[in-house]
């Protein structure tokens, strides 16, 4: 599966990274979407903590796993974010909403959503304007977002598709520590995504 998973990673880097031509008529400055994409990935580290512990209380110890090392990764890119944001001579501000929490696999179809429009939608019109504004920083933490948001998609989908099979005790799984990759075993010796040596993985369960 996992091979399955990273495999996903080669085709995910969207037109605007390879140089498309796909237009973005919005106003809003690359410090503008770094804000968002903060606030963004902030909102989504608590939400998936929250579901985790709601998963815990449903006996769905792997998907519960899985909601904390997703979390784990959705720090990652509101960290990489913040920095940028700081580079550029401002503050980050997340605005972090109480989670609506329902059963696990209401959760799960929540997650797949707002990962898919991570992956499909904002991270792409993001990553066009740093691009067009040449905000190389902003490119990388955006485009790193977006590659390991679509591993998530993927790891969501898996464990919806599978849920009964998920109850009982948790899992391990590896989260890269530059850019949030998140990988259900470590059988590989660098990330896939930034090249990470697989030594510094951090374990969740
Ligand atoms: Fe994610
Ligand atoms: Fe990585």
């Amino acid at each position: 599966m996992l091979n399955t998973l990273q495999a996903v990673l080669s085709f995910l880097v969207p037109a605007a990274v390879m140089g498309g031509t796909a237009s973005v008529t919005t106003s809003a400055t690359t410090l503008d979407n770094l804000q968002t994409a903060f606030n963004g990935e902030s909102n989504a580290n608590a939400r998936y903590l929250v579901f985790a512990k709601k998963a815990d209380e449903e006996g769905y110890g792997e998907v519960a796993s899985l909601f904390r090392a997703a979390a784990k990764a959705e720090e990652i890119h509101a960290s990489n974010h913040a920095a940028v944001i700081r580079q550029m001579g401002a503050a980050p501000v997340a605005h972090i909403e109480a989670a609506i929490v329902k059963s696990t696999r209401e959760n799960l179809r929540v997650a797949i959503e707002g990962e898919t429009y991570e992956r499909d939608i904002m991270y792409p019109e993001f990553i066009e304007i740093a691009k067009r504004e040449k905000a190389t920083s902003a490119l990388r933490s955006f485009t790193f977002a977006l590659k390991v948001e679509a591993v998530h998609a993927v790891l969501y989908g898996d464990a919806l598709a599978n849920l009964e099979k998920l109850r009982g005790k948790s899992h391990t799984y590896y989260v890269c520590p530059d850019c949030g990759n998140t990988l259900a075993e470590l059988n590989i010796l660098t990330c896939l995504v930034c090249g990470h040596p697989k030594s510094g993985f951090i374990a969740v369960d």
